[in-house]
């Protein structure tokens, strides 16, 4: 290539690379127009590349010029790159804005609260609008609080050691009784020994005795509510008990009281909802394998507070009274939702849990 015609390539390289850049709508077609020119096989490059077969004494003189329409080039690249950058932030701020109400992306698999849970906090609420407070305490409980103060004679079978699980305390005295409470009436003893009367209290809980069978897990929960006042009878229990009954099995749940003893109430009953596994269109339960053929399911334990629990407590017996009950939430879970075993609930099956 002669001088003469490399300074035509290089005038007519100069006429025309700002209008190619500016016409570059992309970063990515700047950035290759650009390649045309400068790059490896670009027409600048084509022309340095010929430069040693220029005549010496043009040389010079020709070279400035190349390389002063490379340094407009790449001058000229640069701003393109910067005034598309800007334009594109232009775009974006005058584009509809993002909404920020879409809703994001889901999570998948999304838990959710263990059927216990769930059935704890719904009697949680029922219990709270009729006007319980909720009252919480340890698990890990004294002998006093868990049995003792609650008038369970010493040879009571449920203080044996088939029944609890006793547990060394660090720091606390070698000759301390110290258990994994088996019942929330523990809250009772706490909560009566710590507050005038009158009461009304819940106390949901887990709690844990040394059994282990299809009805019953080592590991299990229990809602406590009692509720202590002047000439409180057996008739507010049932009414509470109906009223909770209607609301959380639905309207026209049959209870039944039946005569029962547990040391820390007088009269005692246990408490049977009808089973809602064999219930008929008609509303009769013929009874089936779940409840025993009887039609009816056990849910709770119940009476009227002792009077040994009242002094033990530092309560007079003679002006106070109350009722106690103790439900398995386990029990109330498995005839809400028809569970066919109670183990299902902790086994930790995400078939089985997904279903709530
Ligand atoms: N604590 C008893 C139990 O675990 C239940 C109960 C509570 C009974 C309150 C009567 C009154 O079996």
């Amino acid at each position: 290539m002669s001088d003469s015609s490399i300074a035509g390539v290089l005038a007519a390289l100069r006429g025309s690379f700002r209008a190619r850049f500016e016409g570059a709508a992309t970063e990515q077609a700047l950035r290759d127009e650009n390649a045309k020119i400068l790059g490896k096989k670009g027409e600048l490059t084509a022309i340095l590349k010929q430069m040693g077969s220029i005549p010496a004494d043009a040389r010079k003189a020709v070279g400035e010029q190349v390389n002063a329409v490379r340094r407009e080039v790449e001058t000229a690249f640069e701003e393109c790159l910067v005034a598309l950058a800007r334009a594109q932030r232009e775009a974006d701020l005058q584009a509809a804005p993002f909404d920020l109400s879409l809703p994001g992306r889901e999570v998948a698999p999304l838990g959710h609260a263990h059927p216990i849970s769930i059935v704890r906090d719904e009697i949680v609420d029922i219990l709270v609008s009729l006007g319980f407070a909720v009252h919480d305490g340890p698990e890990v409980e004294l002998e006093e609080n868990n049995f003792t103060k609650l008038g369970f004679p010493p040879d009571h079978p449920a203080t044996d050691m088939q029944d609890s699980f006793w547990v060394k305390v660090a720091g606390a005295p070698d000759d301390a009784r110290t258990l994994l409470r088996t019942h929330t009436s523990n809250i009772q003893v706490r909560a009566m020994s710590s507050h005038e009367p009158p009461m009304a209290f819940i106390a949901p809980g887990t709690t844990y005795r040394r059994d282990d069978d299809a009805t019953h897990s080592p590991m299990f929960h229990q809602i406590e509510c009692f509720l202590v006042d002047r000439n409180v009878t057996m008739a507010h229990l049932k009414g509470v008990l109906g009223e909770f009954a209607e609301r959380f099995f639905g309207a026209g749940t049959p209870v039944r009281l039946r005569p029962s003893y547990f040391p820390f109430v007088e009269p005692g009953a246990e408490v049977d909802v009808g089973c809602p596994f064999c219930k008929q269109p008609d509303g009769t339960r013929p009874g089936c394998g779940v409840c025993k053929r009887t039609g009816w399911i056990e849910i709770l334990g119940c009476g009227m507070i002792h009077p040994v629990v009242f002094e033990s407590c530092g309560i007079d017996p003679e002006t106070w009274s109350g009722f106690a009950l103790g439900m398995g939430l386990e029990r109330v879970a498995v005839v809400r939702y028809g569970i066919p075993d109670m183990r299902l609930l902790f086994e930790n099956d995400p078939r089985f849990l997904a279903q709530f």
